[in-house]
């Protein structure tokens, strides 16, 4: 059964072969047919098809690509939030409170709250998500939060290496590299470090990702968010694909990601929740740096689901254009996960799609927190 979705006024196919960067064709139509997108192009132009919706003007874009979030976890650290802003800095610290929660919370709890977050996700135009363990740090309660998280999304990332829970960092270590490591990768299929002071260094970070390639997960880092460090140079020198936070970065820095082809992944709801500076977006797309955009969805250093939110930031704050965030929570986190199947609307990709209330994807940036989300759809079909 194909479709055919006309009276677009603005979409955004984020073509790559475009004059533009988000290939945009106004009075444009669409067809969907078996779940991928058939035909994308000036309505004048539309071929037939079997049944037919008129969008009477709206803006449709590709769905968003949420390529980090935490969302299998229990209980809220809306205290820790509100002690920020009196004055409280943010640190890694803070993530041993959620773990004790998440530890003796039920399957089914933890199952139920991730649905929850992922539905809200959907209705504020996110159509891939990548999601990671991370807050229950023993074999048991990390293999689970995989499966958890696996019933939503194929993009699972196991993140045993958040913080040390207790006890000897070395030997921690040694159970994430080992039978941590083997009850994760059944579940999993990246693995990440949160490389930072509190959290674990370089060596740790390159000692676990290095463990990680080896059991078959490719690796993905949390860096550089609350100081410098060496997790931006580490990420480019093993060629991952994604380096995500990229707060405090250096010259040489921004010379390994751009000689590397590394993306940094630019989280600004994090620095909108925790008062730090926002990441320089413009300094790193002016280099030549590849630049995507995501939620960091979690408890502690960041408790939104909406990516709208984030683009808005990232324009109001980082410095992006509207055309460069909108292409960076779709295109760019698509890259971020080495898919090629979704994060554009041309032929053969994914038919995942946003239709906002609005003109043009620029309402997104022009009109922040206004619920714009008029429909979300996936594979070809409306949620
Ligand atoms: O990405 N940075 C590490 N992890 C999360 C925060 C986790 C927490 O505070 O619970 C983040 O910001
Ligand atoms: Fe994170």
């Amino acid at each position: 059964m194909s479709i055919l979705l006309t009276g677009i006024g603005q979409l955004v196919t984020n073509d790559p072969e475009a004059d533009d960067l988000l290939g945009t064709i106004t009075d444009a139509a669409i067809v969907l047919d078996g779940g991928t997108v058939a035909w994308a192009g000036p309505a004048s132009d539309a071929p037939d098809a079997d049944q037919r919706y008129d969008l009477g003007g709206r803006a449709v874009l590709p769905g968003f690509v949420d390529s980090h979030s935490h969302l299998v976890f229990a209980g809220d650290r809306a205290e820790e939030f509100a002690a920020r802003m009196a004055g409280t800095p943010y640190a890694a610290g803070g993530i041993r409170t959620t773990v004790a929660a998440t530890r003796a919370a039920t399957d089914e709890q933890l199952t139920s709250h991730v649905s929850r977050l992922v539905e809200e996700m959907r209705r504020q135009g996110t159509t891939t998500v990548e999601i990671k363990s991370g807050y229950g740090l023993t074999v048991r309660d990390e293999a689970r939060s995989l499966a958890i998280a696996r019933q939503f999304t194929e993009e699972t990332t196991f993140l045993g290496a958040h913080v040390v829970p207790d006890g000897d960092p070395g030997e921690y270590v040694d159970l994430v590299t080992g039978p941590m490591l083997d009850a994760a990768r059944p579940h999993a299929r990246w693995i990440d470090v949160f490389c930072e002071r509190g959290a674990f260094d370089g060596d740790q970070a390159r000692a676990i990702l290095d463990a990680g390639a080896a059991a078959g997960l490719r690796g993905r880092l949390h860096a550089n968010q609350l100081g410098p460090g060496p997790g931006v140079q580490l990420a480019a020198e093993l060629g991952l694909v994604a380096v995500d936070h990229c707060t405090y970065l250096t010259d040489e820095d921004v010379a390994a990601l751009r000689d590397s082809g590394t993306i940094a992944t630019l989280l600004p709801g994090v620095e909108f929740s925790t008062r730090q500076p926002y990441p320089d977006a413009r300094r790193l797309l002016d280099a030549g740096v590849r630049v995507a955009i995501a939620s960091d969805c979690n408890p502690g250093s960041c408790f939104t689901s909406s990516l709208p939110l984030c683009i808005a930031l990232a324009v109001r704050e980082m410095g992006m254009t509207p055309a460069e965030a909108v292409h960076a929570a779709t295109y760019r986190g698509a890259q971020t996960l080495d898919r090629d199947d979704v994060g554009a609307l041309v032929p053969g990709r994914r038919a995942d799609l946003v239709v906002l209330d609005a003109p043009s994807y620029l309402h997104l940036a022009y009109r922040p927190g206004v619920p714009l989300v008029a429909g979300t759809w996936v594979g070809g079909r409306p949620l």
